[in-house]
């Protein structure tokens, strides 16, 4: 039930809930130390293709490792992307990796059935919101595409943010929220989310941009809360608007992910301080220092 109130409780006074992806299990001691430093409430999130392809090792790795690190005022865990189909194209089996997730007590989980068509989309997320409703734990769908884990990378960003190539249509958003039930709401306005693959993991991002105009058109469209999946290296001003037009909940990866990979070389004592550097910056931009306060 937590979850569905902090989330309630940023939807509505316009402060967003940050959500840091782990791909190596010691960044959630930083994550989480930054946090509390910060008196700021975050998630630490672990996706599918983070334990599969960097080093987070498993659910359970990642919940035990959360465990000793946790404070109840300051931090939540969630389960990030579980796709359907996932970004090689591979079929997953979605449900085991959800219900494995709500048996070790994640706060949220996300169901990413993107790759799909609408109605395959809307079933899947029907399945998982049934699941999840045993639990009381909310569930995070998409609609739209956010790219960029793709192997083949994203298309020219300019074009594809100039046609709104993959973007979230607003009526078929009220559809899949109606018809699913779900929690919240991963959409594509402009986001693309960072490099995963081996030859382009360490490049910069991309600098996006966002069509407020577009997230709002969707707000109005659904009633509830919107999530900005690719947060890493948006501008800032646009990231701002979106915290005012709906979205109440951002991921960020690769703002992290590159710092810690550069310092591992060094050590992992390093790596985890750049980590805690990068996590009180990105709080302090996203000007939720002190956000702990009333949300829990
Ligand atoms: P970035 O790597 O762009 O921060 O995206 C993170 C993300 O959306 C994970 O779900």
């Amino acid at each position: 039930m937590r979850m569905h109130e902090i989330m309630g409780r940023a939807y509505e006074s316009g402060i967003v809930v940050p959500a840091f992806n782990v791909p190596y299990l010691p960044m959630i001691e930083p994550v989480c130390r930054a946090l509390v430093e910060a008196d700021s409430f975050g998630l630490i999130a672990v996706a599918r293709l983070e334990w599969i392809k960097f080093e987070s090792r498993s659910q359970e790795a990642v919940a035990t490792e959360y465990a000793k690190h946790k404070s109840d005022a300051h931090t939540g865990l969630h389960q990030d992307h579980v796709p359907v189909i996932d970004e090689d194209g591979l079929s997953v089996d979605y449900l085991a990796d959800i219900r494995r997730a709500l048996e070790l007590g994640f706060d949220s989980v996300m169901i990413d059935g993107s790759r799909l068509p609408l109605d395959g989309n809307i079933e899947a997320t029907r399945r998982v919101c049934e699941a999840a409703a045993e639990f009381g734990v909310p569930v995070e769908g998409e609609l739209g595409a956010v790219m960029g884990h793709e192997a083949d990378g994203i298309p020219d960003y300019e074009t594809l943010f100039e046609t709104g190539q993959g973007f979230t249509d607003p009526g078929e958003a009220r559809r899949f929220v109606g018809e699913t039930g779900v929690s919240w709401l991963s959409v594509a306005v402009g986001s693309v989310h960072g490099a995963i693959s081996a030859a382009t993991k360490n490049q910069p991002k991309v600098r996006a941009r966002l069509n407020i105009d577009h997230l709002q058109a969707i707000r109005e469209a659904t009633g509830i809360p919107l999530v900005l999946h690719g947060g890493s290296g948006i501008q800032t001003d646009d990231l701002l608007a979106s915290f005012r037009s709906g979205i109440a909940k951002i991921n960020i990866a690769t703002d992290i992910r590159q710092p810690y990979e550069r310092a591992r070389e060094r050590s992992v004592g390093e790596a985890q301080e750049a980590v805690h550097r990068s996590v009180i910056e990105i709080v302090d931009r996203l000007g939720i220092a002190g956000s702990a306060k009333g949300m829990c």
